[in-house]
């Protein structure tokens, strides 16, 4: 899609989220290591963050590891580690530059002392930014995620400033690490599943499912996911004629 399209008026997701995946089959067609692959995933991610804030997304969610993740061979995970701590401080000015906001979302707790310092670091320096926000998802996990907003709750209604009765789906969605629902999922890399990636703000998603492996993603493949998503009618539960009825 590009910026002519979205004057003319179409659609764009408020909140785009991306299951970046593939990063080692594609090292694997090139006989490279896989962690070849993440190094040039990163170089995606560059490419892709900076279309977004350029064509006017709000918030771009990004699945860089999940909780799941840490089980891979001890060497893949330290080597994501590296790229995740040097892709920070190697970035932390542009995105500051261009307005970013950047939030690791996720269980910080489980990073190293150096890497919990640089996440605080770029999270502190683009706070104010508002142009687009990027979150990072980290040692992520959906259901953990929602589980943190119950515990989250549940401390406010053991001190005494909420009530039980005071618990909907709002009050859910506001305690989870993103409350905006997401309206564009894209996986890379083929696979048809959502690996515990969003699972509460992905309800009314619409999912867009490419072959093309994650260091391969590009402004052409962002493109055509976002024309995909513009020509999708969203029905949140109602028929085709009410959503006209509303136009
Ligand atoms: C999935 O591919 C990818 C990951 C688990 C890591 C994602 C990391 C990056 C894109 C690089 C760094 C990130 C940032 C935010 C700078 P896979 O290894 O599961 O691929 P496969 O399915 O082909 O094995």
């Amino acid at each position: 899609m590009t910026v002519q399209n979205i004057q003319k008026g179409e659609v764009l997701p408020r909140h785009l989220a991306i299951i970046m995946d593939g990063n080692g089959r594609w090292a694997q067609q090139r006989g490279e290591i896989r962690v070849k692959g993440h190094k040039e995933g990163a170089n995606a991610v560059y490419r892709i963050v900076k279309h977004s804030a350029l064509i006017g997304i709000n918030t771009l969610t990004l699945f860089a590891f999940s909780s799941e993740n840490w089980k891979r061979p001890i060497t893949e995970v330290n080597a994501l580690m590296e790229l995740f701590a040097f892709s920070l401080k190697k970035e932390a000015k542009e995105l500051h530059q261009n307005n970013i906001k950047v939030r690791i979302i996720g269980d910080k707790s489980k990073f190293s002392k150096s890497l919990q310092k640089s996440i605080s670091y770029i999270e502190e320096l683009t706070s104010n930014n508002s142009a687009m926000t990027l979150n990072i998802a980290a040692n992520y996990g959906g259901r953990a995620d929602i589980t943190k907003a119950f515990i989250d709750i549940a401390k406010e209604i053991e001190s005494g400033n909420l009530s039980s009765l005071d618990i909907d789906e709002a009050l859910i969605q506001k305690n989870l690490y993103e409350p905006l629902d997401v309206d564009l999922l894209i996986r890379t890399g083929g696979e048809k599943r959502i690996s515990n990636f969003l699972l509460w703000q992905v309800a009314y998603a619409e999912i867009f499912v490419t072959d093309t492996l994650w260091p391969d993603f590009d402004i052409k493949d962002i493109d055509e996911a976002l024309d995909f998503f513009s020509k999708r009618e969203r029905r949140f539960g109602m028929t085709s004629s009410q959503i006209k009825e509303q136009k």
